[in-house]
């Protein structure tokens, strides 16, 4: 792996991005930092990043057999996939289907009350404001996405849900809550929207459907329990063969 060799060019809180093979390719690099409450809480959970690598190679070619367009292109390695280069949309999608987290120190929600329907939520992509609640007002005024831009995240997002529900569901897991980035993907029609990021517990927040147990990177926030057990169970459940994660 060329984690030491190659020039990164961008280094982020949970993963690595180099120059890919091929002119408008990336090698996304999974580290095992967990990092949360924007960095405050921080450690080095050894697997960590051979788990999310695996389950967002998993996720990411299912969603794109639903038709909806995403960066990744293939695993490489444990830790490594290969994406299309595309210039990251600076809004984080949130999708909820269950108060859980931020929402409930917010708006004084209780944590696993059902919501209604699906809330959609966006953040400015920013550590240093540490990532705030922005509207779609926000997001036009300050040029950060297109209303056809922001609508199209909007509907590959309730897509995205709707899919990885029902996956989850068929494995005894309730997806409470998740995250997801967009980018563009330069084509010759012009731009577009696709999937980008990455699609893993870290990201997530998946409850055992039986037992409420969290399975996710909430186990690291508030001290749940072994992060790594928590990611292995859901690789498990979703059929996939875990590799050594030393
Ligand atoms: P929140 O309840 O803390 O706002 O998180 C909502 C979802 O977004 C949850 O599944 C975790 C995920 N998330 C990230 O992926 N990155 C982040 O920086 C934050 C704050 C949340
Ligand atoms: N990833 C974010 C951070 O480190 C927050 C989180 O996931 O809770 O800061």
């Amino acid at each position: 792996m060329s984690k030491q060799t190659d020039n990164p060019l961008y280094e982020g809180k949970a993963k690595i991005l180099y120059p890919g093979s091929e002119v408008g390719t990336i090698r996304q690099y999974f580290k095992d930092d967990a990092t949360a409450f924007n960095a405050q809480k921080r450690d080095i959970i050894s697997g960590k990043g051979i788990l999310n690598n695996l389950i967002s190679s998993h996720l990411f070619p299912a969603i794109g057999q639903m038709g909806i367009a995403h960066h990744f292109i293939e695993k490489l390695n444990d830790r490594e996939q290969l994406v299309k280069a595309v210039d990251i949309v600076p809004v984080e999608v949130i999708i909820r289907n269950v108060a859980a987290g931020s929402i409930c120190k917010r708006l004084g929600l209780t944590e696993g009350e059902s919501l209604p329907h699906t809330l959609v939520e966006f953040c400015l992509k920013d550590d240093s404001l540490g990532d705030p609640v922005i509207s779609s007002e926000h997001v036009y005024a300050m040029k950060l996405a297109t209303r056809n831009e922001l609508d199209e995240t909007i509907e590959l997002s309730l897509r995205v849900n709707d899919f990885l529900t029902g996956l989850f569901f068929g494995i005894g897991i309730r997806l409470i809550d998740f995250k997801l980035e967009f980018g563009r993907l330069q084509t010759e029609a012009g731009s577009q929207i696709v999937l980008a990021d990455e699609l893993s517990p870290d990201n997530c927040r998946l409850w055992d459907s039986k037992t409420n147990e969290k399975l996710d990177k909430d186990r690291f926030r508030h001290d749940l329990g072994s992060l790594i057990e928590g990611y292995s169970e859901i690789a498990r459940r979703l059929g996939l063969v875990i590799p050594s994660l030393n």
